[in-house]
């Protein structure tokens, strides 16, 4: 038999992936599939299995069910062949704070049998320049910034030349200041072609950075695609802003829509909002938001303000986990 074609290729491909401590599944069958040259956010509240799901992946626990594909090698039985083209941040390397920066990463480099003596040098300046830290290389590392001891992380990560990029919140404890340099660096780490995989309890951040995403809930992987397929998962939904909010939703509930009403309504001056979901434009019991407007018209409806919208994607990721997100910087 001939070898299949490969389907899109996967840096990152997880099958079953499970984590149970004590009574607790921390990791629950997570099926990940990380396609190359993404920038993928591994998106998800505290303790929903984020640090556990990357710790499994690198081979640095072992899982208690389900398997991994890193760069399409079986982990951890290729550990060995694979980890040199992998380059991790989990939980901040730690780093001798009497050393230089650039002392730091030669030991680190050092310690690494996969990688040539000889440019260990040239490697380390450019690690360092990749993260704009030129001009600290010599100062010690306990007179860095928090943002700077994270992005020496990532140039420790970078010290050979990477196909993978694994990043768990790189931009955790950072002031604003530190985490745009630290976003600005995981852009520009995807545009020399590594695939990045990067976790993120902030929503806004996976939105600004991030090409794909990953939904992480209890365990649980419950959405995963690029930005644009996990928003149109999200419904559209009409709204209307009318002082007759209890014909509308009667009107709305002969169209076959049901309503809600918004919350803050006092604002509008006696009038409400209402919302209703509206089905798929092209699918059974499609309504056209005119015919609903007309609908209200005839009713009687004072229509102050009518609008269609998209469910945003913060909408949709509050409703998929049953968190709020911080919704900051
Ligand atoms: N070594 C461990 N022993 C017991 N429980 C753990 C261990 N590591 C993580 N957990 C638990 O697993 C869950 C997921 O944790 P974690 O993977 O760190 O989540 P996240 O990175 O998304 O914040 C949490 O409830 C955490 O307390
Ligand atoms: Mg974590």
């Amino acid at each position: 038999m001939t070898a299949a074609a490969p389907a899109t290729e996967l840096s990152i491909e997880t099958t079953g992936l499970s984590k149970r401590f004590g009574h607790q599944l921390a990791v629950d069958s997570v099926d990940l599939a990380v396609p190359k040259g993404s920038v993928f956010g591994f998106l998800g509240p505290n303790g929903s299995g984020k640090t556990t799901t990357i710790r499994l992946m690198l081979g640095l626990a072992a899982p208690t069910g389900g398997s991994v594909r890193l760069l399409g090698e079986e982990m951890p039985r290729q550990l060995h062949g694979v980890l040199p083209r992998v380059g991790a941040l989990v939980e901040g390397p730690a780093f001798y704070p009497f050393l230089s920066g650039a002392a730091n990463l030669h030991r680190f480099d050092a310690a690494d049998p996969h990688v040539p003596a000889a440019t260990r040098k040239a490697r380390v300046q450019s690690a360092l320049d990749r993260v704009g830290l030129t001009h600290a290389a010599d100062k010690k590392v306990r007179a860095y910034s928090l943002g700077m001891k994270q992005r020496l992380g990532i140039a420790n990560a970078l010290l050979a030349p990477r196909d993978l990029l694994i990043l768990d919140e790189p931009t955790n404890g950072l002031d604003p200041q530190g985490t745009r340099e630290v976003r600005s660096l995981v852009r520009s780490l995807a545009a020399d072609g590594a695939t990045v995989f990067v976790s993120s309890h902030l929503l806004a951040e996976v939105e600004q950075i991030c090409t794909h995403a990953a939904i992480m809930s209890a365990g649980r992987l419950v959405a995963q695609g690029t930005l644009e397929e996990l928003r149109q998962g999200g419904q559209a939904r009409i709204r209307v802003l009318t002082p007759d909010a209890g014909t509308a939703a009667d009107v709305l509930a002969r169209l076959g829509l049901s309503a809600a009403t918004g919350s803050g309504s006092a604002a509008y001056g006696g009038a409400e909002v209402l919302y209703a979901p509206l089905p798929e434009a092209a699918g059974n019991g499609a309504v056209a938001p005119e015919a609903v407007v007309a609908a209200l018209v005839a009713a009687g409806v004072r229509v102050r303000g009518f609008a269609t919208e998209q469910v945003s994607l913060e909408d949709r990721f509050v409703a998929l986990t049953g968190e709020g997100f911080d919704v900051v910087q």
